[in-house]
């Protein structure tokens, strides 16, 4: 049975692999090149605190949550390291991740910290999202983070009945996404 524990420098291409084996786009070369940029890499070089993985039999990690806990911190690393490195890879990813990282974050008051969570299909339905959310849930209230959001496809269905089973609130609707969020208690 995989447990949960803090991520390790080790883990990294484990964490990049299961991030494209995860993803809803189309698994192109070009994606599988910018897509751990884009999508792990900040938070395991910058945040590596905020991220818990699960690891099978063999240590390996087959799951990871990644979290940023301060989301002006986060875009302004990804505009100044991260986007310069995509736009090489791919200018429509790059066009379309400087956009929203340079959109107003309504949200930012009450939910500073974004977060991601992906575990690979046969590790799934066990039980370790949830774990993982907890995992995250307590270092964020050590740290007093005062909540965090999140964006998950309105056609991901097993998301969006993840995210409910496990007390997060919709927020919102943004393009083709639900805004979830989890309130730390802080600042009611
Ligand atoms: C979403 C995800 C993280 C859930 O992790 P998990 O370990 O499977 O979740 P848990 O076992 O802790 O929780 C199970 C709950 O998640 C939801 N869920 C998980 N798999 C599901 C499926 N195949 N169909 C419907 N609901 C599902 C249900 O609410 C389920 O509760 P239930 O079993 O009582 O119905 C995982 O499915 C995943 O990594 N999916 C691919 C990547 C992804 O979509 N990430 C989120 C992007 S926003």
């Amino acid at each position: 049975m995989a447990k949960i524990r803090q991520y390790k420098v080790s883990d990294k291409a484990d964490l990049q692999n299961i991030c494209v084996e995860t993803t809803l786009f189309p698994k192109t070369e070009k994606v599988r090149r910018w897509l751990p940029i884009a999508f792990n890499d900040y938070y395991t070089e910058k945040q590596s605190e905020f991220v818990f993985v699960c690891a099978n039999e063999l240590d390996k990690a087959v799951g990871y949550v990644l979290c940023a806990p301060d989301e002006k911190k986060f875009r302004q690393s990804m505009i100044d390291e991260y986007l310069p490195k995509i736009r090489k890879i791919s200018s429509l990813a790059y066009a379309l991740l400087k956009r929203e990282f340079s959109a107003e974050d309504k949200l930012y008051e009450k939910y500073p910290a974004h977060l991601h969570i992906d575990i690979l299909p046969d590790y799934q339905r066990m039980g370790l999202g949830g774990k993982l959310i907890d995992a995250l849930i307590e270092k964020l209230k050590d740290k007093k983070i005062i909540g965090v959001k999140l964006f998950c496809s309105a056609n991901n269905k097993k998301g969006l009945s993840f995210y409910r089973k496990y007390g997060f609130t919709e927020l919102g609707k943004q393009g083709g996404s639900v805004i979830f969020g989890y309130n730390l208690g802080e600042n009611d």
